[in-house]
C-alpha cells in the first residue's frame, strides 16, 4: 500500500462526485490487499481501495436530480467506483443517501458497508419479535450495528466477545454478553432461532449445534448456499456436503448474504441513526496521511467497532 497522486475520477450522466470527509475500513479492503478475494473480486493493479464514504456532493451529472452540490451524504460505493480513500470518489447517486444529520462525518462513513450487512443477513432469514438470536463477535463493525438493529426487531441477543470489550457492549443492548476467553457460548446459547455467523470456519459449522430443529443460520463468511450461489454467478457450485447433511439433519434455513449497495436501506439507517436507535460506533480515527497504519490496525481483528479514516481537515 501507498499514498499516491492519482487523477480526479471521472462521472457520468447519473453519478456524483463527493468530496470525501471521512472514509471507513472494512475487513474486505485488506483482504482484497493482501490477495484473498482475487478470484471473487479481480483488479487491474494498482487501484484506489475503499467502500465507505460521506462527504460533500461537488460536482454531478446531467441526469441527477436527487442530490444537490452541498448535499451531505454517505455511501457505500459500488464496485466499479471502489477508491473512497481519496480525496474524491464518483458514486452512482441511486446508491447515495442524505447522511444521517446528527452525527459526523467519520461517524457517518462507519455505517454504510456493516449497516448494510447487518440488515441484509438478519432480513435474509426474516429476524422478528422473540427471536432467540447468537450475533459472534458483537464487537466488530458488524457485529455492533447488529446487536442494536436485532433489539430493535424485538429479538433476544446473545453475542460473544473478549472481556475487554464486555461491558461495552452490554450497553448496546445485548440481553447476554458472553467472553468467549471464559465462557463456552454453547452452553450458554442454545435452541436458538438464529445464529448470526460473522467468523467462520468451525463456527458456520457448530452453528447447527445450537440452533432448534428448523431454525436458521444466516453467514457473511460462511460457503455459499446454493441459490445465493448461483445469484452470483457461480453455475458449478457445489455446496460442501457436510453442510448439506447438517442442514438436513437440522431442517434449518441456511443462507449467505454477500452485502449489496442500497441507498433504500441506507435512508432507513439515517432515520434509526437519527431517532437514537442506532449508534455508531467508532473505535479509531486515524488523520489520511497515517491511513496506512489504520489498515495494519483493523488486520489485527481486535477493532471495537470502526475504524475510520479522516480528510476533513485536509481538504
Ligand atoms: N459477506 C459480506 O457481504 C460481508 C460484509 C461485511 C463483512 N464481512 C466479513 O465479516 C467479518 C466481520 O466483519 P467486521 O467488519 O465485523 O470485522 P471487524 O470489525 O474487524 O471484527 C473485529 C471484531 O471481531 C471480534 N472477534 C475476533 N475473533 C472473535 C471470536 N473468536 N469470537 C468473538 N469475537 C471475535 C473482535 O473482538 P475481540 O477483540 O474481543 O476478540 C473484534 O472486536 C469479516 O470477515 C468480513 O470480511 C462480510
Amino acid at each position: 500500500m501507498a499514498i499516491e497522486d492519482v487523477s480526479k475520477p471521472t462521472y457520468k450522466d447519473k453519478d456524483i462526485l463527493v468530496a470525501v470527509k471521512a472514509a471507513s475500513l472494512n475487513p474486505i479492503d485488506y483482504k482484497l490487499v493482501q490477495g484473498k478475494l482475487k478470484d471473487m473480486v479481480p483488479l487491474n493493479l494498482p487501484v484506489t481501495i475503499g467502500y465507505d464514504v460521506s462527504g460533500v456532493v461537488v460536482e454531478k451529472g446531467a441526469g441527477v436530480s436527487d442530490f444537490e452540490i452541498g448535499d451531505e451524504v454517505y455511501a457505500r460505493v459500488p464496485q466499479e467506483q471502489m477508491g473512497s480513500v481519496a480525496e474524491f470518489v464518483t458514486v452512482q447517486s441511486d446508491l447515495v443517501a442524505k447522511k444521517p444529520e446528527n452525527i459526523s462525518f467519520e461517524q457517518a462513513s462507519g455505517l454504510p458497508l456493516t449497516g448494510l450487512t447487518a440488515i441484509q443477513a438478519l432480513e435474509k432469514v426474516e429476524i422478528r419479535e422473540n427471536d432467540r438470536i447468537l450475533i459472534h463477535a458483537g464487537s466488530g463493525g458488524v457485529g455492533s450495528f447488529a446487536i442494536q438493529y436485532a433489539k430493535e426487531k424485538g429479538a433476544i441477543v446473545y453475542t460473544t466477545t473478549s472481556t475487554k470489550n464486555v461491558d461495552w457492549v452490554k450497553a448496546l443492548g445485548a440481553d447476554r454478553v458472553i467472553d468467549y476467553t471464559n465462557e463456552d457460548y454453547k452452553e450458554v446459547a442454545n435452541n436458538l432461532d438464529i445464529v448470526f455467523d460473522t467468523l467462520g470456519g468451525d463456527y458456520t459449522f457448530d452453528a447447527f449445534e445450537i440452533i432448534k430443529d428448523g431454525g436458521r443460520i444466516t453467514t457473511i463468511v460462511g460457503p455459499p448456499d446454493g441459490e445465493t450461489a448461483k445469484q452470483m454467478g457461480m453455475t458449478d457450485y457445489k455446496m460442501p456436503e457436510k453442510l448439506s447433511e447438517l442442514i438436513k439433519e437440522k431442517s434449518a434455513i441456511y443462507k449467505l448474504t454477500w452485502m449489496q449497495p442500497n441507498a433504500k436501506q441506507l435512508n432507513e439507517i439515517k432515520t434509526m441513526v437519527e431517532d437514537g436507535a442506532i449508534k455508531p460506533i467508532v473505535d479509531l480515527i486515524y488523520p489520511f496521511e497515517d491511513g496506512i497504519d489504520a489498515y495494519e490496525y483493523l488486520a489485527t481483528g481486535k477493532a471495537k467497532g470502526k475504524v475510520i479514516i479522516s480528510l476533513a481537515d485536509l481538504f
